[in-house]
């Protein structure tokens, strides 16, 4: 049914008010194969949320949708709706999308439906939905792209104006979002050094619960920028509808849960606008981050596989391409080694049979060298007392050694005690006149300054000029901002949060434009950095600096929500040496594997152990890799955790099972595996055994049934303490 209305709205060039316009009710559908986002533009012109979920067999059922869904306390309806995006001062009491003030000192924003568009793009189709104030000369552009086959959605939106004198934002969504459900359970990751991911739990009452960070830099420190929300029931792994939700931002976030008068759930997914009120000059365009989501009926595990096939498909830098092992220095020397311990290593890189060496931190620095994480960052020219023969001959090792080379930057910022820092005082983000605190001894460069952006971006481009045999850059991040003042921004301060942020991706797009085949892994003091928005630079994240096994299998599980395996990167390492060098191995096999590990503390049957581990996980990368991930034991519920992996032909799969602490005479169940062909026959090995020892699995060497592996499992378990059992299954 279509209702014909009259609304006065702005049209044409912004500013100039034009006649009265018509306007019809109009459904706008975003659809992915099973998912369906459904606006809708009211009589009154404005555009309203009015269902989201299960995909709609029918295109004549969108008739029966209407955008009144609030009903006042005392059972009258009032003409109100969920608004897709609310605009601060307006009849709508709950915390709104868009908060602006206006030129003239006015708080309030009504937004109207203008046009819409929706066009194929790759893999699924682009809709952009024009908004205007009809008040002022303020328009917002709404973007959806629904990705089909993965049942992925992005959307941000752009805010425009054309009013004489700026306006101030305090409230920029990327989107808002309502559910109508009996009960909403929130997942949420917090975290901080050496405990990322770490999952909880908790039923959303009414009134808001917010997840957010003020920390700038190292943003997502205590809490990362993704959540899960269980609809009806809280998260489960196999049933139930649930929606990942993760804002593409490499700075302050803020989520905001709140549940309404009448029970519904409003979820606001925003730069965080804390000190942030932002000046928007006429005519300048504020574009939010990606907010990026999927909503899956058949439990949290198929949506965490939406995510991850979507993140190598379309967002993960080099997402289709292979990754490379890799030695790592940092947790075996630290600060102290010189060309020969390097070019040492680089000889150990390659009898391990990883594909690259991996200098950490510690490099550089001549007025102030890098002696200790107290001085040097900024200057980033080989310390030539350290390594006379500068990158040129660590890269000419690296060849003789027949390893890559790969380096340790931390660009974005500073040691007061550097040459950097005595020339440009002024680069440096802190308070001109109070005492300066420091994170990690070190300040944070002001990246809102185009000139210190330029400086970032050269100082990697000079190093890849002058040593194209670089194949690999760590990119750091250790402080989050302290002292939180521009000299640049000057009175302008509201800015610096979200331009600074901003400042660092125009640095990493002129990396990507002019030195597009270099991988990089992005970490900060462990996994402080973990967006989809950094990710379209980087190859890969480091979760953590805990690199115990035991602590290691949650938050590799944790990530494991909304990540592909092939981004996340684990390392084996001398943390928790009560765990066998197995047990370390193959918890590090699940992810990227890499190693950063002194090799001479290993015995012999050790390091023969490590050089079949890794050659195994090269054979198994189109499973691991580049395969589908699931989840089958989880850590959080038992004394056990267990995943498999399953290439995308179904041909080759890997089970990864381990025992962390078992209680005595517990019952051990067979581990069920999921996503194998039925029909297919595939032939059972254990493999990772440590040398001269052999399998006891009863299935180990056997040729089973998909079907059978599927319905009644592996017995992979054991009552033994941080053991673990990898079996490799090929298809017959
Ligand atoms: C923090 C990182 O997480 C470590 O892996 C290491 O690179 C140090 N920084 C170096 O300072």
């Amino acid at each position: 049914m279509k209702h014909i209305v009259i609304v006065t709205i702005l049209s044409g060039l912004l500013g100039c008010t034009s006649a009265m316009q018509a306007a019809e009710t109009k459904n706008i559908r975003i659809s992915t194969k099973h998912t369906d986002l459904v606006l809708q533009v009211a009589e009154n012109g404005r555009l309203y949320q009015v269902y989201f979920g299960d995909k709609l067999r029918h295109e004549s059922d969108l008739d029966n949708f209407s955008w009144q869904v609030h009903a006042a306390s005392d059972g009258s309806v009032v003409p109100r709706g969920w608004e897709v995006y609310s605009g601060s001062g307006n009849e709508e009491f709950f915390e709104p999308a868009l908060a602006v003030t206006h030129a003239d000192g006015n708080p309030s924003t009504y937004l109207y439906y203008v046009s819409s568009d929706t066009r194929q793009i790759e893999g699924g189709t682009q809709t952009d939905i024009v908004l205007r104030d009809n008040a002022y000369p303020l328009e917002v552009t709404i973007h959806y792209v629904a990705y089909t086959e993965e049942d992925v959605f992005k959307t941000w939106t752009e805010i425009r104006h054309e009013e004489k004198k700026p306006v101030y934002l305090s409230a920029y969504a990327s989107t808002m979002l309502y559910f109508s459900a009996s009960n909403y359970y929130l997942t949420e990751f917090s975290s901080d050094w050496a405990k990322e991911a770490q999952m909880s739990t908790q039923p959303l009452r009414p009134g808001k619960k917010i997840l957010d960070t003020k920390l700038g830099s190292r943003a997502a420190m205590h809490m990362h920028p993704f959540f899960i929300l269980g609809l009806d029931q809280p998260v489960s792994e196999h049933q139930g509808q649930v929606l990942l939700g993760t804002i593409g931002w490499t700075g302050n976030f803020r989520f905001t849960f709140e549940v309404d008068n009448v029970g519904n759930l409003r979820v606001i997914s925003a730069i965080n606008p804390y000190a942030s009120r932002y000046e928007l000059k006429r005519e300048q365009t504020f574009t939010t981050p990606e907010f990026i989501f999927t909503l899956s009926n058949n439990g949290v595990g198929q949506g965490s596989r939406n995510l991850q096939n979507w993140a190598r498909h379309y967002q993960l830098k080099d997402g289709m391409k292979p990754r490379m092992t890799l030695l790592n220095n940092w947790e075996n020397t630290g600060f102290n080694f010189n060309q020969d311990i390097l070019a040492e290593l680089m000889v150990e890189a390659k009898d391990l049979g990883v594909d690259m060496f991996l200098l950490d931190d510690g490099w550089f620095g001549n007025k102030y060298p890098r002696k200790n994480d107290h001085a040097g960052l900024g200057d980033w020219e080989v310390t030539h007392e350290k390594l006379p023969g500068g990158i040129p001959a660590l890269t000419e090792a690296a060849k003789k050694a027949g390893v890559k080379f790969g380096l340790w930057i931390e660009p974005e910022m500073v040691n007061p005690k550097s040459e950097l820092f005595e020339k440009h005082p002024d680069w440096a983000i802190h308070y001109p006149n109070r005492d300066v605190y420091y994170y990690r001894n070190q300040l944070v460069l002001d990246l809102s300054n185009p000139e210190v952006q330029n400086y970032v971006y050269e100082v990697v481009d000079k190093l890849l000029k002058e040593n194209p045999e670089i194949a690999y850059f760590k990119w750091d991040c250790n402080s989050p901002i302290t002292n939180i003042y521009s000299p640049y921004l000057k009175e302008r301060q509201g800015q610096l949060y979200i331009d600074h942020v901003r400042g660092i991706y125009h640095v990493l797009e002129r990396i990507k434009e002019n030195h597009p085949n270099i991988p990089m892994m992005l970490c900060s003091g462990g996994g402080a950095r973990c967006d989809y928005e950094a990710l379209k630079y980087f190859t890969e994240f480091w979760c953590s600096d805990d690199t115990d096994p035991v602590e290691r299998l949650y938050i590799q599980w944790g990530f494991s929500h909304i990540f592909p395996a092939k981004a996340m990167c684990a390392h084996v390492t001398s943390w928790n040496k009560s765990a066998s060098i197995k047990f370390r191995t193959d918890v590090a096999s699940m992810c990227k594997l890499g190693f950063d590990i002194g090799l001479k503390e290993l015995s012999a049957e050790e390091l023969e152990y490590c050089r079949h581990a890794v050659n195994n996980w090269k054979q198994l990368q189109s499973a691991i890799m580049d395969g589908t991930q699931y989840r089958l034991v989880s850590p959080y519920e038992c004394n056990h955790m267990a995943v498999n992996y399953v290439s995308l032909d179904r041909k080759t799969a890997v089970l990864f099972a381990y025992d962390i602490h078992p209680r005595y005479q517990e019952k051990l169940l067979p581990v069920k595996l999921e996503g194998l062909d039925p029909d297919m026959m595939y032939r059972v090995e254990e493999i990772n055994l440590m040398p001269g020892k052999s399998s006891s699995l009863q299935l180990d060497g056997k040729t089973v049934s998909g079907d059978y592996l599927m319905k009644v499992g592996v017995k992979a378990f054991s009552s033994n303490d941080m053991q673990s059992c990898v079996v490799r299954l090929v298809a017959q």
